[in-house]
């Protein structure tokens, strides 16, 4: 038997609900849910969750060694949803820094990594994953951004068991390497799928903006901009990437 798996039909969030339930703090314990009431998005915001549009699931891990060693956690997750879907024939996928999944050039679905008190430097994770399957037209005009689903791409309605299952063995695999590893087997893949690789953007933190070539990350995971003063790494947190 291998981790707790819960599917559930609605849920606040999933990511809260292994939060919520000690028993489920098993590397590899997993929530499913069919729809959301409360689905959270980064930086604050909701994330629209109607029944059966999409996937909604989390894994919960446990790290030793403290906060400095899950930087690039959540590009490591990014590279497991892509493998996974690319395994189901899903072509056209990119990464976008720090951790959106695109189909060909628009978002696909997101990830959400929330870490929890740590206690004698373990940290407990909790990997939240949303992709759009069908996105119902009633809904579509609530998607602030230009969105993307995976029936609209592809040649028969995709079996949403399947690609659970796809999802969570790909995730259950990459988190364990990144444990033994750290980001380090994620970097070339990840350079592969990247978005922006090579391209001019504009970096949004707060109040600034600065505008370069996008060079790809470096071995943290942070994002590297080469500007007129020289290159400058940009770590997570409140940094928005735009294509110009
Ligand atoms: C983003 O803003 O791009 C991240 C979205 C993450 C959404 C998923 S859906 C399953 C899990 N539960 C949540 O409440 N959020 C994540």
């Amino acid at each position: 038997s291998g981790p707790p798996l819960v599917v559930l039909s609605v849920v606040n969030s999933t990511n809260t609900y292994l939060k919520e339930h000690e028993q489920l703090h098993v590397k590899g314990a997993a929530c499913l849910a069919e729809a959301q009431t409360s689905g959270r998005g980064r930086q604050g915001r909701p994330w629209i969750s109607p029944f059966g549009a999409s996937l909604y699931l989390s894994m919960y891990w446990r790290f030793e060694g403290g906060y400095q060693m899950l930087g690039g956690l959540s590009l490591a997750v990014g590279v497991a949803i892509a493998t996974a879907l690319e395994e189901s024939g899903v072509q056209g996928l990119s990464l976008k820094w720090p951790n959106d999944v695109y189909l060909h050039g628009k978002k696909l679905g997101g990830i959400l990594v929330e870490v929890e008190g740590q206690i004698n430097d373990t940290s407990h994770c909790i990997m939240g994953i949303g992709i759009n399957v069908e996105l119902p037209e009633s809904q579509q005009s609530r998607i602030d951004q230009p969105w993307a689903d995976l029936a609209s791409q592809m040649n028969e309605k995709p079996d949403r068991n399947k690609l659970s299952g796809k999802l969570l063995t790909s995730l259950y695999n990459a988190l364990e390497k990144f444990e033994q590893t750290g980001l380090k087997a994620f970097l070339e893949p990840w350079s592969r799928l990247h978005l922006h690789q090579g391209k001019r953007v504009r970096m949004i933190c707060g109040p600034n903006n600065f505008e370069g070539e996008c060079l790809g990350i470096n071995a943290e995971g942070a994002l590297l901009i080469s500007l007129p003063g020289g290159t400058k790494a940009f770590y997570g947190g409140e940094v928005s990437v735009r294509a110009l």
